[in-house]
């Protein structure tokens, strides 16, 4: 039987690389797409062992004719959009590049499909960041979208530009609305990864402070290969639609840093209030996190809770990975760097 062809954008990106793991133990051919003008990125294919078996093609999702020439190419059965500037702060620094990337990349994408080949089923990576500000109780698919940043504003652009095209052409598109999900394949740049990673060095003697803003704002946070498995499931589906998903908890940046740090060796004591707060080891008396309010954002979210019933019901999926275990692992892998060396990435 001819091998299904899967396409993935951002394929170096940390979705990507698990994603097309996935694809692949499933017997797809994986393409993914990686950008000529960034310095390679390529750590995540190679820490999972799959460097030789992705066939990588340049795109920029700026460049709508990439796009159709990597389609023309290929003739992808599936087609999984996970590129994006992702980097909720960032898009405060960069709001015009995160829009266009964000929101009008996918539009050129559902453009190139409805010119191309409509038959191409597409995914389209929506965000929990859509919900904003709000809503106390857990979200799902029908709760009301209030952004509170260029990204979160993009990607409800790039999601209703997806259930619009499904509509009116008739194109297999589904986006998943997903809830933070972490592993140690994580950018350095989001908080989670940004503490196990500088707790890690500071263990070995390589930094001495973790410094971090809102320590009061809370997510669901879930396990990135659990997520993916979900995004795949999304499009084995009979009819395309969209889904939540996420494990239905929360927690604060406090709790994930302070057991982080436990797992680390710190025994962590907290002192000071609001701005002045921080975190000293009990053992050494030595500050291990302290607030910088240069990591606060223009506006925030303080809480973001999902309710995934729809995805356990109608797509047989669930969050395997619990909140403690995710840290353990997230931690255990710093450690394990930190010791061979200096954790760049
Ligand atoms: P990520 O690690 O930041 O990966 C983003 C990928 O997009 C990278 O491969 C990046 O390439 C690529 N990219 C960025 N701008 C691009 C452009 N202009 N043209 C082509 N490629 C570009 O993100 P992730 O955590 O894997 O998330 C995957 C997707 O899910 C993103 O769309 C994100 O917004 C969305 N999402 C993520 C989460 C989460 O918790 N992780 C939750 C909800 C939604 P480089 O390697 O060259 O930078
Ligand atoms: N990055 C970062 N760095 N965040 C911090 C810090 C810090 O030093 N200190 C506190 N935070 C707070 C942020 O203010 C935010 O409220 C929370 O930690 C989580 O921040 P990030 O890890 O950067 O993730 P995010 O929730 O903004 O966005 C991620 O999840 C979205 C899904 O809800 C990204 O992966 C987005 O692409 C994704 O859509």
């Amino acid at each position: 039987m001819k091998k299904k062809i899967a396409l993935i954008t951002g394929v170096t990106g940390q979705d990507g690389a698990y994603l097309a793991n996935l694809l692949l133990n499933k017997g797809y051919k994986v393409y993914g797409t990686y950008r000529r003008s960034s310095s390679l990125n390529l750590w995540r294919l190679e820490e999972l062992g799959i460097l030789e078996s992705v066939e990588l093609l340049s795109l920029e999702l700026l460049e709508k004719s990439n796009i159709e020439r990597v389609i023309k190419l290929i003739k992808p059965d599936e087609f999984y959009n996970l590129a994006a500037q992702s980097f909720v702060s960032l898009s405060f620094e960069n709001p015009i590049y995160t829009a266009q990337a964000d929101a009008l990349g996918v539009l050129k994408i559902l453009e190139s499909i409805r010119m191309i080949d409509k038959k191409i089923k597409f995914y389209q990576a929506s965000s929990s960041e859509m919900f904003g500000e709000g809503d106390l109780k857990k979200l799902n698919e029908n709760s009301l979208f209030h952004p509170r940043s260029p990204y979160a504003i993009s990607k409800v652009f790039g999601h209703h530009i997806t259930v619009n095209y499904r509509e009116a052409y008739g194109i297999f598109a589904c986006s998943g609305i997903l809830f933070n999900h972490e592993s140690p394949l994580r950018g350095i740049e989001f908080v989670t990864r940004k503490i196990t990673s500088t707790l890690a060095e500071i263990r070995a003697g390589r930094k001495k402070v973790l410094e971090l803003g809102n320590i009061y704002a809370k997510r669901d946070w879930g396990y990135a290969g659990d997520f993916v498995e979900g995004i795949w499931k999304m499009i084995q589906n009979d009819k395309p639609k969209d889904y939540v998903l996420a494990t239905g908890e929360e927690h604060s940046v406090k709790e994930f840093a302070t057991l982080a740090a436990k797992l680390i060796g710190f025994n962590l004591v907290w002192k000071g209030k609001k701005f002045n707060e921080y975190a000293i080891d009990k053992d050494t008396k030595k500050i291990i996190i302290k607030k910088n309010m240069g990591y606060y954002r223009p506006s925030d979210v303080s809480l973001l809770k999902g309710d995934p019933t729809n995805a356990i019901n109608n797509l047989n999926w669930k969050p395997k990975i619990k909140f403690k275990d995710l840290v353990k692992i997230m931690v255990e892998s710093d450690k394990k760097k930190s010791l061979k060396g200096k954790i760049l990435q």
